[in-house]
């Protein structure tokens, strides 16, 4: 059986790449390959982690969407993840990967998504907004910033003391596996069923104050109670 063949498009430190690297190489994402990694900037530590694991890596710059399309056309690569990518996906590779694009959000969405809300920002917002819970989303990618169906969601408590590194720091951790659970649905064929039913991660002592902060979001309402999995 071919293996299924993915680009990781980063561009900063690429914990999130390690993440989709180690699912790959300890067999939780079976049957699959990083083909290529491709940082919108240079210089960028996720470049310094493709290189040591020997995975063909380039910078191809947030103005050239010929060369992206063609880079990916090239190494014949069957889907897409972004993984900090801080750029907007051209849309005739959008149109190419339709259903093939996944990427991970520092938030609930569709709380604290959208254009302007990256890195630090997404974390400042939902302090200010005082919300109980944050998180972070896999989602796949369209036209529009963190607009497209979500696939897996992992539900942060804010703690009173917070700050936004603070905050930015423990949903980093639980990035990871929200990422890696919505590549493996990507390699297995499975997106659509993933789309159609969203996995929400929470922790079982959050589970009660989640559902209960849940039922006041009337777009994240449904998908938290109907949560079928606890663990985080
Ligand atoms: C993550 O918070 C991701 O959600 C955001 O950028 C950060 C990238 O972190 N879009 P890393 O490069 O994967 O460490």
């Amino acid at each position: 059986m071919s293996l299924f063949k993915l680009a990781v498009l980063i561009s900063g430190s690429g914990s999130n790449l390690q993440a989709v690297i180690d699912a790959v190489s300890n067999g939780t994402i079976p049957n699959a390959k990083v083909e290529l990694v491709i940082s919108s900037r240079e210089g960028v530590y996720g470049l310094e982690r493709a290189k040591k694991h020997n995975i063909a890596n380039m910078v191809i710059g947030r103005n050239d969407p010929v060369m992206l399309s063609k880079t990916l056309e090239d190494k014949k690569i069957d889907g897409i993840v972004l993984a900090g990518y801080l750029s907007m996906i051209p849309p005739e590779v959008i149109k190419t990967y339709k259903n093939n694009i996944v990427n991970i959000h520092p938030a609930l969405l569709p709380m604290f998504g959208g254009k302007g809300f990256y890195g630090i920002r997404v974390h400042q917002a939902a302090l200010t907004a005082g919300v109980n819970y944050t998180g972070a989303t896999a989602h796949l990618a369209d036209r529009e910033y963190d607009t497209g169906d979500v696939l897996v969601r992992s539900v942060v408590p804010v703690l009173s003391g917070d700050t936004a590194e603070v905050l930015q720091k423990r949903v980093l951790s639980v990035e990871h596996r929200t990422l890696v659970l919505a590549v493996k649905a990507l390699a297995e064929n499975r997106i659509d069923e993933l789309a159609a039913k969203p996995l929400t991660l929470i922790n079982e002592e959050d589970r009660e104050g989640v559902l209960e902060f849940a039922q006041g979001l009337t777009v994240l309402g449904k998908a938290l109670t109907d949560a079928d999995r606890s663990d985080l």
